[in-house]
């Protein structure tokens, strides 16, 4: 079991150019969160939604992992099994930067789920065509990601990784969304030493023992140097 568990948000993707969620105007490139985040959004306007996600998708192209990704997956080769990183983002970033121990609570871009055998493939075309499904062959794929009103990926996991943990650390997340908000109270319940690690104070940063404010890709290679100094 870990004894690092790293919770990451949009704030790590930033620097690599993926836009945040809620800094700016309250749009997700051009969006609200609603149309094309929800079950009701896509029963709505499927095509909106596949194309949304398929924009994003191919634009993962255009991205590279910043210093704060590259940092956490060296982290992972000197400590192994004992760091979790736990991440509420649907790019591959981490992944690019070589970390392999990374759990996407919220899906992923590069994944396509069935509607109708509810099987998930790895995927990197665009769904807007609506492509056939690899395992039972109906055309009824959507992106392979977490709207708000659905249940997190690997939650069970996840817990038992905060309960196990000496040390939780958030990165770049604003703390507004449940349950990836709460991890810190229950990190910390167990007994975990938690650090904050934010581009601002987020919603919940009284619920950590200590607190950085600054980029990630300048807080996250200082906190590991900190570490394997
Ligand atoms: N370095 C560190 N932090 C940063 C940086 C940066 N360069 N740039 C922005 N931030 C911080 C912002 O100040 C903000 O607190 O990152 C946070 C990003 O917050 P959100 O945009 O709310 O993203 P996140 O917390 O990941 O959102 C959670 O909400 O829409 C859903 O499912 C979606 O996974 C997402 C979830
Ligand atoms: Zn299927």
């Amino acid at each position: 079991m870990a004894r690092i568990v790293v919770l990451t948000g949009a704030g790590i993707s930033a620097e690599s150019g993926v836009p945040t969620f809620r800094d700016a105007d309250g749009l997700w490139e051009g969006h609200r969160v609603e149309d094309v985040a929800t079950p009701e959004g896509f029963a709505a306007d499927p095509d909106t939604v596949l194309r949304f996600y398929d924009e994003r998708r191919a634009a993962l192209a255009a991205v590279e992992p910043n210093p704060a990704h590259h940092a956490l997956a060296e982290l992972e080769r000197v400590l192994g099994d004992d760091l979790l990183v736990v991440t509420q983002n649907i790019d591959d970033l981490h992944e690019r930067a070589g970390s392999t121990r990374v759990v996407h609570m919220h899906g992923e871009l590069l994944s396509a789920l069935c509607r109708s055998c509810e099987g998930r493939a790895p995927f990197r075309g665009a769904l807007l065509n609506r492509p056939a499904c690899p395992g039972c062959g109906s055309r009824d794929l959507r992106p392979d990601v977490v709207w708000f009103g659905e249940i997190p990926y690997r939650m069970e996991e996840i817990l038992d990784a905060l309960a196990c943990c000496e040390t939780f650390v958030s990165v770049g997340t604003s703390g507004a969304v449940y349950p990836a908000a709460g991890f810190v109270q229950q990190a910390r319940a167990h007994g975990a030493r938690t650090l904050e690690l934010n581009l601002v104070p987020s919603e919940g940063t009284h619920f950590f023992h200590e607190a950085r404010h600054g980029r990630a890709g300048d807080l996250v290679p200082a906190w590991v140097a900190g570490l394997l100094g």
